[in-house]
């Protein structure tokens, strides 16, 4: 008796929730102009061109930005996402200065978010970085 008048009112909290929590996911468009801006932007010029979200399927994306192995393993990406990094290059770069209050984890969110709806298998693969 007692278990079930506590589960009901989880039950509607949760159905409630469900659409917030789709939200909380990351924010897509913001991580389409992080990535276009400031990841795009160095693969142009030193890694022999744009490495378009394409490049790879929704679980390989996940996989690669938890593994936190960036360039061959030579360095991180969170340290392209941090704000350390937005700093140095806020002067030049108008993403980094528009996001640099941002916080990281949010902020990866959002990028991870694009990498996944733009991925191969993605709900619209992005070719154009
Ligand atoms: C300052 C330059 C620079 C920035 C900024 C940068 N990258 Fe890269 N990235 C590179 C270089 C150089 C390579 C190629 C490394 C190689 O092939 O040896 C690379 C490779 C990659 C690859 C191919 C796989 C790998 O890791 O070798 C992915 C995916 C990638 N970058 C994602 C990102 C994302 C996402 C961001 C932004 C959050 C980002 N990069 C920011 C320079 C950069």
């Amino acid at each position: 008796m007692k278990l079930r008048s506590a589960l009901l009112p989880t039950l509607i909290l949760g159905l409630l929730a469900t659409p917030f929590a789709a939200q909380a996911e990351g924010d897509w468009k913001k991580g389409r102009v992080y990535f276009r801006m400031v990841c795009t932007a160095c693969h142009t010029e030193k890694a022999g061109g744009a490495i378009a979200p394409t490049t790879k399927t929704m679980a390989e994306w996940k996989a690669y930005i938890a593994a936190d192995k960036h360039a061959k393993g030579k360095d991180s990406l969170k340290y392209y996402v941090s704000k350390k990094y937005r700093e140095s290059i806020k002067a030049t770069n108008k993403a980094a200065a528009k996001f640099i209050d941002d916080d990281e984890a949010a902020l990866l969110e959002d990028i991870t978010a694009f990498m996944i709806k733009g991925a191969k298998d993605g709900d619209s693969p992005a070719k154009c970085n």
